[in-house]
């Protein structure tokens, strides 16, 4: 458990393009905020940064879509995305946006620095251009065969049904999404990032450096890309959206969005510093501080070789520590799909389920798709809420308190010993639990939680303080109690990374405050003999099964037959 270390803790930026939904949530939201909560529960210096992604041809297909402006989309999708965080309690320190001035101002330099020292290709090659819409097709703007698969839907960009990458022109029998037409080739010209270049560089920081380091998954995808040879990537594009690239013979053309968003971590990390009275520079330059990028495993590329291919060539920045990408979360068996609405919108669950932000924290993290795709299903989610939150972890703190009220009107009581045995064994959950985080391991952690639960709820039924109370063994029942309490105490604090709402709302009631991990002593005690705790009330409720249906018929009435 390190202290007093430096970490920039980031989180993909979203596009603003629409709602988000629970893939996101288990991809790079959820184990991003546990993993800051608890640093910043060792006394770490955390910046958590994130903000919403705003160009990028998606973005502007939204807006035609819907018959209204790129600012009215992004505007709109930005305050809900940012809200929807904030119910569900991802702590960011700053959530930006990359439409800002600041950002377009960092961008703009980073490229300039970039461009003085000749760290770009220059290529003139020719385009698909859609001459009923006098407009170069980039990426999303065309559709076409795959040339991999043979799949019909493939966009320029990507094929979503293989996962190839692809360039426009890779596409069989192309059409623009703009008019529906034959697109024509247009001479154009383009400014690359030459990856070839960074192979060396990048063999030896992550195939050498990272193996046995980085989780399996990212290894092996980076280990691929590199053995496959990277070709030079177009960092600008022919729109009208995004960031112009600064310079005189550039007219008309703008970033590529995956140049810009991932610097948008250090415009967001500069706003934040102008805001906290910090240095910027300090989570960005110097070596000691941690960088640490939360994402999904289709971002992996951009941000184990582009983006650090791109600060490698700046010379200034530091690289990430670590990529913990999670793989896929599915959904009823199926892949989750913006474009058929199979998916859970986390904007309608929460509607749904009111004030539930914690159980949807709970089974993303025990289900989540750490090292393999995992399946979320609504049976699954009622279960796991209902006989594990409810009747393991609530059910021991409720037996508590109500114990406490009826023995001791809510005052702990005056025994001035906790068991020590019992003691031992549930402080031996703040190195699990910890030593699981700092691996990125947060099902371990999070069943590890549940486990010190269980120990709670064990301890009460082998003493019976029920039975002792019968029998008029009053110092044994305090003991037990006072023991069992600050069980609930330890509950309270090392739950706060994962549910950090009901976690609060126990300490509300035991009437305690958040004591940081790294102050925890193992003989105990964060609780006092004599202090007074609240009137309690049930923390966590059941799901019932008509709810389950309720969302299962929504959900397959989405089903196209
Ligand atoms: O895949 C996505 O949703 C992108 N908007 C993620 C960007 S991450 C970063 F680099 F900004
Ligand atoms: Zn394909």
């Amino acid at each position: 458990m390190e202290k007093n270390q430096r970490f920039t803790i980031t989180s993909a930026l979203p596009y603003t393009n629409g709602p988000i939904h629970i893939g996101h949530l288990a991809g790079a939201y959820l184990p991003a905020d546990i993993y800051a909560r608890y640093k910043r529960l060792c006394e770490n210096d955390v910046a958590f940064i994130c903000g919403s992604d705003e160009h990028g041809v998606a973005i502007s297909i939204k807006a035609r879509q819907e018959g209204t402006s790129v600012k009215s989309i992004i505007d709109k999708y930005h305050n809900l995305i940012k809200e929807t965080f904030e119910q569900f309690g991802i702590s960011f320190d700053n959530y930006s946006r990359t439409s800002n001035l600041i950002h377009h101002e960092t961008s703009k330099k980073f490229f300039k620095k970039l461009d003085q020292d000749n760290c770009f290709e220059i290529k003139t090659t020719q385009q698909l251009y859609d001459k009923s819409e006098n407009q170069f097709l980039a990426d999303r703007y065309v559709m076409g065969e795959c040339p991999k698969c043979d799949h019909e839907n493939a966009y320029g960009d990507q094929c979503e049904n293989c996962g190839a990458t692809l360039s426009p022109n890779d596409l069989i029998n192309p059409k623009s999404k703009l008019s529906g037409s034959k697109p024509v080739l247009k001479e154009t010209k383009h400014w690359y990032l030459p990856l070839g270049n960074y192979e060396k560089f990048l063999t030896k920081w992550i195939l050498e450096g990272k193996r046995g380091i980085w989780k399996p998954n990212v290894y092996g995808q980076v280990k691929s890309w590199l053995e496959q040879g990277l070709e030079s990537r177009a960092i600008s594009r022919d729109l009208d959206w995004g960031i112009p690239i600064p310079r005189d013979d550039a007219k008309g053309k703008v970033m590529y969005v995956w140049f810009d968003a991932p610097i948008g971590y250090i415009s967001s990390t500069k706003e934040w510093a102008e805001k906290e009275n910090k240095n910027w520079e300090d989570y960005w330059k110097k070596p000691d501080t941690k960088l640490i990028h939360f994402i999904g495993k289709d971002n992996i590329v951009f941000h184990c070789i582009i983006f650090p291919s791109i600060l490698k060539a700046h010379g200034e920045f530091i690289l990430p520590e670590n990529v913990p990408a999670n793989e896929f979360l599915n959904l009823e068996g199926r892949k989750i799909s913006t474009s058929n609405n199979w998916a859970i919108w986390l904007d309608e669950y929460l509607k749904d389920f009111k004030n539930m932000q914690d159980s949807l924290r709970y089974t993303l993290t025990v289900n989540s798709p750490e090292n393999k795709d995992n399946d979320f299903t609504w049976k699954d989610f009622q279960s796991r809420n209902n006989n594990e939150l409810v009747a393991i972890f609530g059910n021991f703190i409720n037996r508590v308190f109500v114990l406490t009220e009826k023995y001791f009107d809510n005052i702990i009581p005056k025994y001035d010993e906790l068991d020590s045995n019992q003691i031992i064994k549930i402080y031996d959950y703040v190195s699990l639990i910890s030593g699981s985080l700092d691996k990125f391991k947060f099902r371990d952690a999070v069943n590890h939680l549940i486990d010190l639960a269980r120990t709670g709820n064990k301890y009460l039924a082998d003493k019976e303080p029920w039975k002792r109370h019968k029998e008029n063994n009053i110092k044994e029942v305090e003991q037990i109690i006072y023991t069992s309490l600050e069980t609930c105490a330890l509950l309270s604090i090392l739950s706060e990374p994962f549910i950090p709402s009901s976690a609060k709302k126990i300490r509300d009631i035991l009437d305690i405050n958040l004591v940081n991990w790294t102050r925890l002593k193992s003989s105990g005690k964060i609780i006092q003999p004599g202090h007074k705790i609240k009137k309690s009330y049930l923390i966590f409720r059941k799901i019932e099964d008509d709810e389950v249906e309720k969302q299962l018929k929504k959900l397959n009435s989405n089903i196209k037959s």
